[in-house]
C-alpha cells in the first residue's frame, strides 16, 4: 500500500516535483530552479521564492504527471517537505500537497528536508548496507549522521558556523563569480592549483583523539571564509582560479578528514554523501578514494540527485509512510525544523 508517492518539494530556490515508486523507481522528477531569478541578489531573496514557488508548482506538477503517466488518482501518497526552509516558500508546496491528498482522498506525509537528502542514496541504491556515515552539505547544513537504521539517525557532529554551501556561496560572491557559488568555484578550481595557498582547516590534526567529544565531529568554515578575504586583500594579484582551489581543497579536506574518522570510530559498513555539496568534483573523489582506504562502500548519489528534487522527498515520504502512517492534515510547516534524531 501507498507504494506511488508524489512529492513536493519547495523549501528554497526550487520548484520540484517527482512521481517514485517503493522509494525506488523514479517516474518523473521535475525541478524548475530559480537561481536566475536570484542570482542578481548575489543570494535567495525569500520574497521572490515564495511567488516563485506560487507561479511555477502547478505547470511543474502537471509535467510531473503526464511524464510519469499517471493521472491524480493513481497517486497513493502524498508527501511534502514541511522543514526546515523558507517559511513562505514551505507553505506553497505544503498547501498544496495537503489540497491534493484531500481532492484524491489519500494519505499526506510530511517530510523532513534533511532526511530527504540522506534518502537520496537508497534512491539509487537501495541495497546500501547499514549502519551508515552519513555526509551531509548543503546551502544551509553540514553535519555528519550515522544511519543505525531507516529512520534511526545518531548525530555525530555537526557546523558551529557557516555551512559548507553557505562558504563556497560567500567567498564565491568575494571573488565575483556569481550564484551559486559552489558549481563557479568547482569549475573555476579544476584550472587552479590546490596546494598554492595553505588556508586553515578548523579542528582538524593527526590524531582525533587530542580534541573534544563535542568538537570531534565539527565543522567551521567562517574563519577559513575570512583568511580567503584577508588573503586577497593583501594580496589582489593572487590567480582568482588558485584562490579557488586552495579554499576547495581546504573545505573538502575538512569533510574528508571527518567523514573518515567517524567511518574507523563506528564501525560503520558504508558511507555516503548528500546536500548540494556532494556536487562538488574534489568532494566527490576524495570520498571516494577515503571509502576505498578504509575499505567501506561509498555511495555518491547522481549530481541532479544531491540537489534539491522531489524525488528524494517521495522516497524519504514513503519510508515515513511504512513506519509512521500518515501526517495530521494540521501539519504546519517548520521552518527549523530539525532531523529527527536518536537521543
Ligand atoms: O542541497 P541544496 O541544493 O540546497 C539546500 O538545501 O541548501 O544545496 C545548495 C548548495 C549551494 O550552497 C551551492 O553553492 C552548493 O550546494 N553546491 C555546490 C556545488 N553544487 C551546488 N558546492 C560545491 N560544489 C558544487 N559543484
Ligand atoms: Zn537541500
Amino acid at each position: 500500500m501507498g507504494d506511488v508517492v508524489l512529492g513536493i518539494e519547495t523549501s528554497c530556490d526550487e520548484t520540484a516535483v517527482a512521481v517514485v515508486e517503493r522509494a525506488s523507481v523514479v517516474r518523473s522528477s521535475v525541478v524548475s530552479s530559480q537561481i536566475e531569478q536570484h542570482a542578481r541578489f548575489g543570494g535567495v531573496v525569500p520574497e521572490i521564492a515564495g511567488r516563485a514557488h506560487v507561479q511555477e508548482l502547478v505547470p511543474v506538477l502537471a509535467e510531473a504527471l503526464a511524464t510519469a503517466g499517471v493521472e491524480g488518482p493513481d497517486v497513493e501518497v502524498v508527501a511534502a517537505t514541511t522543514g526546515p526552509g523558507l517559511v513562505g516558500s514551505l507553505l506553497v508546496g505544503v498547501s498544496a500537497a495537503k489540497a491534493l491528498s484531500l481532492v484524491w482522498g489519500v494519505p499526506f506525509v510530511s517530510v523532513n528536508h534533511l532526511e530527504a537528502h540522506l534518502y537520496a542514496s537508497f534512491l539509487e541504491e537501495p541495497d546500501l548496507e547499514l549502519p551508515l556515515v552519513v555526509l551531509l552539505v548543503s546551502g544551509g547544513h553540514t553535519m555528519l549522521v550515522l544511519m543505525e537504521d531507516h529512520g534511526r539517525y545518531r548525530l555525530l557532529g555537526s557546523t558551529l558556523d557557516d555551512a559548507a554551501g553557505e562558504a563556497f556561496d560567500k567567498v564565491a560572491r568575494y571573488l565575483g563569480l556569481g550564484y551559486p557559488g559552489g558549481p563557479a568555484i568547482d569549475a573555476l578550481a579544476t584550472g587552479g592549483d590546490g596546494s598554492a595557498f595553505d588556508y586553515p582547516r578548523s579542528m582538524v590534526q593527526e590524531n582525533p583523539d587530542t580534541l573534544p567529544d563535542d568538537r570531534r565531529y565539527a565543522f567551521s568554515f567562517s574563519g577559513l571564509k575570512t583568511a580567503v578575504v584577508n588573503h586577497v586583500r593583501h594580496d589582489p594579484d593572487s590567480p582568482t582560479a588558485d584562490v579557488a582551489a586552495s579554499f576547495q581543497e581546504a573545505v573538502v579536506d575538512a569533510l574528508v578528514t571527518k567523514a573518515r574518522w567517524a567511518v574507523e570510530a563506528t564501525g560503520a559498513r558504508g558511507a555516503c554523501l548528500g546536500g548540494g555539496v556532494a556536487a562538488n568534483s574534489l568532494l566527490r573523489e576524495r570520498f571516494l578514494d577515503m571509502c576505498i582506504g578504509t575499505g567501506v562502500r561509498a555511495f555518491l548519489p547522481s549530481r541532479s540527485m544531491c540537489t534539491d528534487n522531489a524525488a528524494m522527498v517521495a522516497a524519504a515520504g514513503w519510508w515515513r509512510f511504512q513506519s509512521d502512517g500518515p501526517s495530521p492534515l494540521d501539519t504546519g510547516a517548520d521552518p527549523n525544523q530539525g532531523l529527527p534524531l536518536l537521543s
